[in-house]
């Protein structure tokens, strides 16, 4: 079965990029001039996804603003003569048709996809986490899917990590299958000691899965952090069933914390058409004082 929805949790507290996030949602933090999940729908939607489910909480109804038309906004920028800018903007409303979903308390990944239930039925699903945006010209979510189509089993976008931040990560127990793919039968999320490591590949912001993981997240406990993981409920599909790790082509940028931010913004803007020789040659005089 083709997979036509995708889920994106973007209701997570943001604590670690405090106090930009106190009242803006990081998933709307903006890398030069396009919020964060603007990127992720657009790789949602270059990868065949037509139907989008974002699952928000309180203090983030700007997302819903960013994806709806603005009347008063479109008709200045008509009225000024700014045609592409305005094509620009009503295009955000018309990427896809997106649903909205609130998380009632922050109880953890797995607990925010289980949130979407009912919106996926019984069809597999992506999953794009609301804050790894993974830039590139083949989208990530759609490499995801083919292998999906490949293999008919749930799916993970992985890269390696350096052995020092594994245990801030997921560990996945892999074996290769061909190229980049992997089967995955083993995983677990954020490592305690080194003996629970069991490699240094890890999940990074994408999966495909199949309906049967609702039935095992309603199942699981508690996990890392006190909060309802989504890698505990796919750690019981890979030992049953398998599953498969992509590592991805793709540069991948984690807009949950600072660094990451300042990498996004730096890297987009030295490529952006409007800004991007003032920044190159702003940048090259700034590295002469450093
Ligand atoms: P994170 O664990 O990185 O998000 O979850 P967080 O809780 O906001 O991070 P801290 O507070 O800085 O540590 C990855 C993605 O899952 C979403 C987040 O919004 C983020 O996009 N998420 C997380 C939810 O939707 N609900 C949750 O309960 C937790």
């Amino acid at each position: 079965m083709k997979v036509k929805k995708a889920i994106i949790p973007a209701a997570g507290l943001g604590t670690r990029v405090l106090p930009a996030t106190k009242s803006m949602p990081k998933e709307m933090l903006p890398i030069v001039d396009k919020p964060a999940i603007q990127y992720i729908v657009e790789e949602a939607v270059k990868s065949g996804i037509e139907d989008i489910c974002i699952i928000t909480s309180r203090g983030k109804t700007i997302m819903e603003d960013h994806f709806d038309r603005s009347p008063e906004l479109e008709g200045r920028l008509l009225a000024s003569g700014k045609q592409e800018m305005y094509n620009e903007v009503v295009d955000i409303a018309n990427l896809a048709n997106i649903t909205f979903i609130r998380q009632k308390e922050t109880k953890g990944l797995g607990h925010a996809v289980m949130c979407a239930k009912s919106f996926v039925g019984n069809e597999p699903f992506a999953v794009l986490y609301g804050d790894d945006v993974i830039m590139g010209d083949n989208p990530v979510c759609g490499q995801l899917m083919q292998a999906y189509d490949e293999f008919g089993l749930g799916c993970v976008g992985i890269k390696t990590v350096d052995a020092d931040d594994i245990y801030k990560y997921s560990s996945l127990k892999v074996d290769l299958f061909h190229d980049n793919l992997y089967k995955v039968t083993d995983m677990i999320e954020k490592p305690a000691t080194q003996q629970d490591v069991l490699s240094l590949y890890s999940i990074l912001g994408r999966c495909v899965l199949p309906p049967e993981i609702f039935d095992i997240l309603e199942t699981i406990p508690k996990g890392a952090g006190g909060e309802y993981q989504l890698t505990d409920a796919m750690k019981i599909l890979a030992q049953t069933k398998g599953m498969v790790g992509v590592d991805f082509i793709g540069k991948r940028y984690d807009m949950g914390n600072k660094l990451g931010v300042l990498e996004a913004i730096v890297e987009t803007g030295l490529n952006h058409k409007e800004i991007g020789e003032n920044f190159k040659k702003y940048l090259k005089e700034l590295m002469k004082t450093l």
